[in-house]
């Protein structure tokens, strides 16, 4: 076998092209009409310029901080932290992340940004965080009082429990408001995103191992908590901090049956009587992430790539002009620590189209649609970045938004309502102001 023949065997083994198609370096032809067009997923350590590297390492930065480089490293970024995780190996492990069938074989796994450490658990006195691998919580509290299973079981959580718990569960979704902006563009609590099925939209924030450890221990290379925050930043020859912030709705029977959510069995946070924070099992579809990576080639002031997604992009309607282009009608009020009201569904809408050029290229068959089983089902709808004019340091473009996370905000900006919160390194979560901001209505009465 020649070394160029590699990738073609691969991908066909992967059934990650289609069946009829056939690699040639970089183009890619349909052997049923001979139609040849350019191929956009490739292989590890592939370096012509095609879009998406079908590869479990993350990046190592853009060198060349253009749009289309920029927009290229945020997608890719995705592909890799989607890899599925070796667990055994610790977390943030991809499992063989040079192999390209392994995304198709391990379907099931949890993702490798599913192993990483949840915000809760970076909060509290930093002395007891625990090390990265540790599912262990010192800190303060688990977000949980009590775990409901579906079988109706009801186990309180004590500290010696709790690892099991969380270990059997994957993650604990423990947000439900959303955040907009107010007149001043500070981000302000608002009220939760109901779907239609009646049940609430959920959150859960993850932090990869740079940004984890910097927070953790102050140290390391590119870390410094002096006077403010700065995690690593990707830089060239190592990968730096990275954020994720996902979104997930309880799915229907239809849903489970129709697998194009990329579903998993869950704790779901719901407030209970008198303040008990109960954690219930159920079965949840991711819906939109948020994927934020540092890259030291972008303006020293401000070096987050924000990049986003969406489930099937278009799943939720385009607004139309009658209902006043706000985003939604029927916005719930946030959420308190109390039981959760019955939900009416909040009929979001899309203010702006997803854009086009770039997008239309990402998001095609052929590159994030090629990938397998429900990861196919997402697709990126904004990507923004700072650049340097002067002493200042603008959004491009100006204004991105996800219509799933910022719901009642879709003309803000990723980087101007982060950059709020600067003394964090524009990490909302790690910072003073978020414990009258959260969306998790009873994390801080502790
Ligand atoms: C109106 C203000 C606002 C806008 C606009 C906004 N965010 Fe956030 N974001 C927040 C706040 C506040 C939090 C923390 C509370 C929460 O997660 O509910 C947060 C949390 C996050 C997190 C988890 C890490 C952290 O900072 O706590 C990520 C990742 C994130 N946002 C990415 C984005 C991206 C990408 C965009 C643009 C597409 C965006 N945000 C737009 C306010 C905003």
């Amino acid at each position: 076998m020649t070394k160029s023949n590699v990738p073609v065997v691969m991908l066909l083994r992967a059934g990650i092209l289609m069946s009829a198609s056939a690699v040639t370096g970089c183009t890619l032809t349909d052997q049923e009409n001979g139609d040849t067009e350019t191929c956009q997923v490739q292989l590890c350590g592939d370096v012509t310029p095609c879009y998406l590297q079908l590869c479990g390492i993350v990046p190592n930065g853009s060198n060349n901080a253009d749009a289309s480089t920029l927009n290229r490293l945020i997608s890719q970024t995705y592909v890799a932290i989607s890899w599925p995780a070796n667990i055994a190996a610790g977390r943030g492990v991809a499992l063989a992340p040079t192999d390209p069938s392994a995304l198709a074989t391990y379907i099931d796994q949890p993702r490798v940004w599913e192993t990483w450490k949840q915000d809760w658990e970076a909060q509290g006195d930093i002395a007891a965080l625990t090390d990265w691998d540790s599912y262990e919580y010192r800190a303060g509290r688990p977000p949980c009082d009590e775990v409901h299973l579906r079988n109706g079981q009801v186990i309180p959580v004590t500290e010696a429990n709790w690892t099991e718990l969380r270990k059997a569960h994957g993650m604990v979704l423990d947000k439900i408001n959303l955040v907009e902006a107010n007149n001043d563009g500070l981000a302000v609590l608002s009220g939760p995103l109901i779907e239609d099925n009646g049940t609430y939209q959920r959150f859960a924030t993850f932090f990869n191992q740079p940004l984890y450890e910097c927070w953790r221990t102050g140290t390391g290379p590119g870390c410094s908590k002096e006077g403010r925050l700065h995690v690593p930043a990707a830089d060239g020859s190592t990968p730096g901090a990275i954020m994720v912030k996902s979104a997930w709705r309880e799915l229907i029977q239809a849903d489970i049956d129709a697998q194009t959510f990329l579903s998993r069995n869950l704790l779901v946070l719901d407030p209970g009587q008198g303040g008990k924070r109960e954690c219930h099992e159920r079965t949840m579809g991711l819906t939109a992430l948020h994927v934020v990576y540092k890259d030291a080639d972008l303006p020293a002031k401000h070096q987050w790539l924000w990049g986003s997604l969406e489930y099937q992009a278009n799943d939720l309607p385009k607004c139309l002009s009658s209902e006043g282009g706000v985003g939604y009608q029927n916005k719930a009020p946030p959420v308190t620590c109390e039981p959760l009201p019955p939900g009416k569904p909040t009929d979001a809408c899309r203010i702006k189209d997803i854009p086009d050029g770039f997008y239309s290229q990402m998001n095609t068959a052929s590159a994030l649609g090629s990938l397998p089983g429900a990861l196919k089902s997402y697709q990126m709808v904004a990507a923004q970045w700072g650049m340097q004019t002067g002493d200042t340091v603008q959004a491009s473009p100006p204004e991105a938004a996800n219509a799933r996370f910022e719901t009642y905000s879709q003309k803000s900006s990723c980087l101007g309502c982060h950059e709020k919160t600067s003394a964090s390194d524009a990490i909302w979560s790690l910072s003073k102001e978020i414990k009258e901001l959260n969306g998790n209505p009873c994390a801080y009465q502790q």
